[in-house]
C-alpha cells in the first residue's frame, strides 16, 4: 500500500535543540540496532518505522553493524525510505557509525581513517543516500590518535558525506578531547551518545557536564536497559523477548535483586499514571542536558507506550528520592 504520512505528525512531538547547534532533534528517536535485520519481519518493522514518522520522530539512527547480518539494518531501511519515504528525505536526521568490526583486514574495525572513510561510503550504498546527516565515530580507539579519528569525521563533512558528527561510547576526558580537536578543524561535534539509563549511570560521573560546558548534545542509548525497565520482564521471560534471545541481554541480568528493583520503581511508575516504559524515559529527558532518548521498539503497540513519556517528564523530590532510594 502506498504509504501517505500523517497529517498530524509535527503536533505531538517535542523539538529540542542539539548542543548549541542550529538542529532540532524529537525527544524521542528511533535506533535500528535489532528488531530492523535480515532475520526480522519487513511488515513488521516498516510498519515500526512509518508509524515513529506519523508521530513525529524524524530521527533514526543506525550503524554500519546493525543487523544481523552486519549492514542489513542499513539495507533494509533504505528500501523503506526508497519506497515509502522517497519525498521526506529533507524532514529526517539520519545517522550511521563505523567503529565496531565490520569486515575482515586490519582496516575494518575501530578509529582510523581508512575505516571510518570507507565505512561511510558502504553506509551510503546500503542505504542508497548521498549523505547522512551524523556520522559517529562510534567508540574511542585506544590504537589510533585521536587526531587521526577526529580528522576523519573532519574530512566526511567537508567531502558531503555527512552535515554533523558526533561520538559515542566516549568517557569524559576522552569527550573533552576529542570535542576540542573538532572545535580547532572547525567542525564542531553535534552530540555525543553514551549508554544512560536509570541502570546505567557512568555519564553522571562528569560527562554530561563536559557535554553542557561545551554546548555538545546528549542522546542517551539504551534507556529501557534493553528493556528491562518496562514491565516486560516482571513476570517471567516472554517468548521472543531481547532476553529469551540471550545474545545482547541474557537471561542471567535478570537477577533477584534486579527484579526487585524493577518492581518498586513500577510501583513508582504507577502512581504517576505512568508504565514503567515512560517513567524510565521521562526521568532521562528531565535533565535539560538531554536532547532526545534513543530507544529501540520491536512493535508499534511498544513505540506507543513509550511516545506517552512526554505527557509528564516532571518528578517531585519525594518521587526523584524514592527513585534514588531504589537504585541506590
Ligand atoms: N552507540 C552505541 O554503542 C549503541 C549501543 C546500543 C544501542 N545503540 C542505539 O540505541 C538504540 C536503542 O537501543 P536499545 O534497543 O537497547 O534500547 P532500549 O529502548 O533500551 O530497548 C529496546 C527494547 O526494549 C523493549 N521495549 C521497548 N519499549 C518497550 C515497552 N514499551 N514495553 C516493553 N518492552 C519494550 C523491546 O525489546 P523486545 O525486543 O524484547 O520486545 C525493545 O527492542 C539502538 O537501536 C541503537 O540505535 C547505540
Amino acid at each position: 500500500m502506498t504509504y501517505i504520512p500523517s497529517e498530524k505528525r509535527y503536533q505531538q512531538m517535542v523539538y529540542n535543540r542539539c548542543g548549541q547547534s542550529g538542529v532540532k532533534l524529537p525527544a524521542i528517536s528511533l535506533g535500528l540496532w535489532h528488531n530492523f535485520g535480515g532475520s526480522d519481519i519487513y511488515e513488521n518493522y516498516r510498519k515500526v518505522l512509518l508509524h515513529a514518522f506519523d508521530c513525529g520522530i524524524t530521527h533514526f539512527d543506525l550503524a554500519n553493524n546493525y543487523g544481523p547480518p552486519p549492514g542489513s539494518s542499513e539495507e533494509n531501511f533504505g528500501s523503506i525510505l526508497k519506497k515509502d519515504l522517497a519525498g521526506y528525505r529533507d524532514e529526517l536526521i539520519i545517522s550511521t557509525k563505523a567503529g565496531y568490526l565490520m569486515w575482515e583486514g586490519p582496516y575494518g574495525d575501530w578509529g582510523s581513517k581508512k575505516y571510518l572513510v570507507s565505512s561511510l561510503d558502504q553506509s551510503l550504498k546500503r542505504m542508497q543516500l548521498d549523505y547522512v546527516d551524523i556520522f559517529y565515530s562510534h567508540r574511542p580507539d585506544p590504537g589510533t590518535p585521536i587526531e587521526e579519528t577526529m580528522s576523519a569525521l573532519d574530512l566526511i563533512v567537508r567531502q558531503g558525506k555527512a552535515l554533523y558528527v558526533g561520538i559515542s561510547n566516549y568517557k569524559a576526558d576522552e569527550a573533552k578531547k576529542a570535542i576540542k580537536i573538532l572545535k580547532e578543524l572547525g567542525t564542531p561535534c553535534l552530540i555525543h551518545q553514551p549508554k544512560y539509563s536509570m541502570f546505567e549511570r557512568w555519564a553522571e560521573g562528569g560527562l554530561l557536564d563536559v557535554l553542557e560546558d561545551n554546548g555538545v548534545g546528549c542522546i542517551p542509548f539504551s534507556p529501557l536497559a534493553q528493556g528491562l525497565l518496562t514491565n516486560k520482564y516482571l513476570n517471567g521471560i516472554p517468548e521472543g523477548s531481547r532476553a529469551s534471545k540471550g545474545v545482547f541481554l541474557k537471561p542471567e541480568m535478570l537477577t533477584q535483586p534486579i527484579l526487585t528493583q524493577i518492581k518498586a520503581l513500577n510501583e513508582i511508575a504507577q502512581s504517576r499514571n505512568q508504565s514503567l516504559a515512560q517513567m524510565a524515559l521521562a526521568w532521562l529527558l528531565k535533565d535539560k542536558r538531554i536532547t532526545s532518548v534513543l530507544i529501540g521498539a520491536s512493535s508499534v503497540a511498544q513505540l506507543d507506550d513509550n511516545l506517552k513519556a512526554l505527557d509528564n517528564y516532571q518528578f517531585s523530590t519525594d518521587e526523584l528520592k524514592k527513585i534514588e532510594k531504589i537504585l541506590n
